[in-house]
């Protein structure tokens, strides 16, 4: 199994904050602390993201929780590991890693699952979170977007400051069957060396909520799809697994 991974996961890694500049960790953080107190009952407070790239929740949910973070990037974890010094922090695929232990929470975050090639993969990495999971403890996959908002077409910027310049980042999209095509121009400009030009083009998979469902409870999880889970607006697949008094 493996996955060609995105250059900004790679070797432009060090952008990656810079570009999620927009994003608000602390208050998702709490959102999901809250939904994790309406779900779980499993009674613990340890808590596995898996895809936890540069660590950005971890360093919010570590103050509540005991946390341990999974990502198939090297590059992201080592800039995980600056910033949570002390965390268990591992390489590994959301498929096919195994911890010795179980979780009250298994989070998955911005999209990771969209980084898959198919359903059946997506099945294999819930079942994987759920065989992580306590009796009674919560798995919450922010998914990417779903087929019926995907606008092709669609252009978007971000930007950001980095250590010692800028980053700008143009998207284009497009849409091939269940997957989107994006086509991502970086422009990055670092003081006193000039402007360099990345381009790359990134496939997501596009799974529709009720069909996550489906696969939540294929993997033996009681799953639920919430529309508006997170800010993003891409929805939050919640899934508990059955015991400690729950029944299916
Ligand atoms: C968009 S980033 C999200 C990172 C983090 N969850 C956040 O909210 O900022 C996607 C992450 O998924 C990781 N990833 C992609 N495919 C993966 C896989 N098969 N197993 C584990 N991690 C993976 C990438 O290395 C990257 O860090």
């Amino acid at each position: 199994m493996s996955t060609r991974q995105p250059q900004m996961f790679r070797e432009l890694a060090r952008y990656y904050d810079s570009i999620a500049s927009f994003k608000d960790y602390r208050a998702e953080s709490a959102a999901l602390e809250r939904l994790v107190r309406r779900f779980r009952r499993s009674n613990g407070r340890d808590w596995l993201d898996v895809a936890c790239g540069t660590g950005r929740h971890l360093e919010h949910l570590r103050k509540h929780y005991r946390v341990v973070g999974i990502d198939l990037s090297r590059e992201m974890l080592r800039i995980a590991r600056d910033r949570l010094p002390g965390e268990e922090l591992r390489r590994g695929d959301m498929r096919t890693f195994r911890l010795e232990r179980q979780f009250d929470v298994v989070s998955s975050l911005f999209s990771a699952i969209g980084h898959l090639r198919s359903e059946s993969e997506v099945r294999t990495a819930l079942a994987n979170f759920a065989r992580h999971l306590k009796p009674g403890g919560v798995v919450l996959v922010e998914p990417w977007i779903s087929p019926d908002m995907f606008q092709p077409g669609h252009v978007h910027a971000l930007s950001g400051r980095t250590s010692d310049g800028v980053i700008a980042r143009v998207s284009y999209a497009r849409r091939r069957g269940s997957r989107s095509i994006i086509e991502y121009s970086y422009l990055i400009g670092t003081k006193g060396r000039g402007v360099a030009y990345v381009r790359e083009i990134v496939p997501g998979l596009m799974v529709a909520p009720e069909r996550l469902v489906e696969l939540g409870n294929a993997a033996g999880l009681r799953a639920r799809f919430l529309r508006r889970g997170l800010p993003s607006g891409r929805g939050l697949l919640v899934g508990v697994k059955p015991g400690a008094g729950i029944s299916r």
